[in-house]
């Protein structure tokens, strides 16, 4: 079985078309999101009226929780002043530009998608299956991991929430971040598609990334009040 993941996508529309096109490009046959549809860059109810057009299921973010139930704080963790500054007034455009109609959506997405290919069981959720804005990064100890697994009771986890992606295996066990679509944080400002391939003997991943307009973005950013700080962000890949 082969089919796409992808990872938090923050209102970037332009990322979004040029992930899914890879995603059908590497022929996937199904494609999933992960969440955290909004904030950051304007584009909110585009990316959830596309993600409702081209089939794409998905779970529901920390970011989706709370912009769809009007929380006052997005659950996100902020490494300084202005970045937590500049993050508390997308979130607060975020809640004001949604649409009733896509926070419905966003209120309806399950916390985690489970299926079985080839024998294994693969499990789909945003940050962790403890909770949803766990920031789960490649560098944890391997028991992080482990005891992770145990409370996924799955052998093939994917996940995003932190923006970094990695491909990981500790005793037989898969552990796939599928990076970001829309807000990359791992230096490299292209739109990431995380493929994965499940055969009998092997799980294959491929993190396929994807130039894309972001200039076009960045203005929008601006134009619809946003911060510039996120402009600056996005071309960085930070
Ligand atoms: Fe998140």
């Amino acid at each position: 079985m082969k089919f796409a993941v992808l990872g938090d996508i923050h209102g970037n529309i332009e990322a979004l078309k040029a992930a899914y096109q890879a995603a059908v490009d590497a022929k996937a046959e199904k494609i999933f999101h992960l969440g955290d549809l909004g904030g950051y860059a304007p584009f909110v109810n585009e990316v959830v009226d596309f993600l409702i057009e081209h089939d794409i299921s998905g779970v529901q973010g920390n970011y989706d929780e709370a912009v769809a139930n009007d929380r006052e704080h997005c659950g996100c963790k902020y490494e300084e002043p202005l970045q937590a500054e500049m993050a508390g007034l997308s979130f607060s455009w975020t809640k004001t530009n949604t649409t009733p109609e896509s926070k419905e959506y966003m209120r309806s997405l399950p916390p985690e998608i489970s299926f079985s290919a080839e024998g294994k069981r693969v499990k789909i959720f945003h940050a962790s299956p403890r909770k949803n804005n766990l920031y789960w990064y490649e560098d944890r100890p391997e028991k992080f991991f482990i005891e992770m697994a145990e409370k996924a009771d799955a052998d093939i986890m994917i996940y995003g929430h932190t923006h970094k992606p990695y491909r990981k295996e500790i005793n037989g066990r898969v552990f796939i971040n599928a990076g970001s679509v829309g807000k990359p944080k791992d230096g490299d400002p292209r739109t990431c598609t995380t493929v994965v391939e499940i055969t009998s003997d092997r799980v294959a991943v491929d993190f396929i990334r994807t130039v894309y307009d972001v200039e076009q973005v960045a203005a929008a950013i601006v134009a619809n009040g946003l911060s510039a700080y996120f402009s600056e962000k996005l071309r960085a890949g930070s």
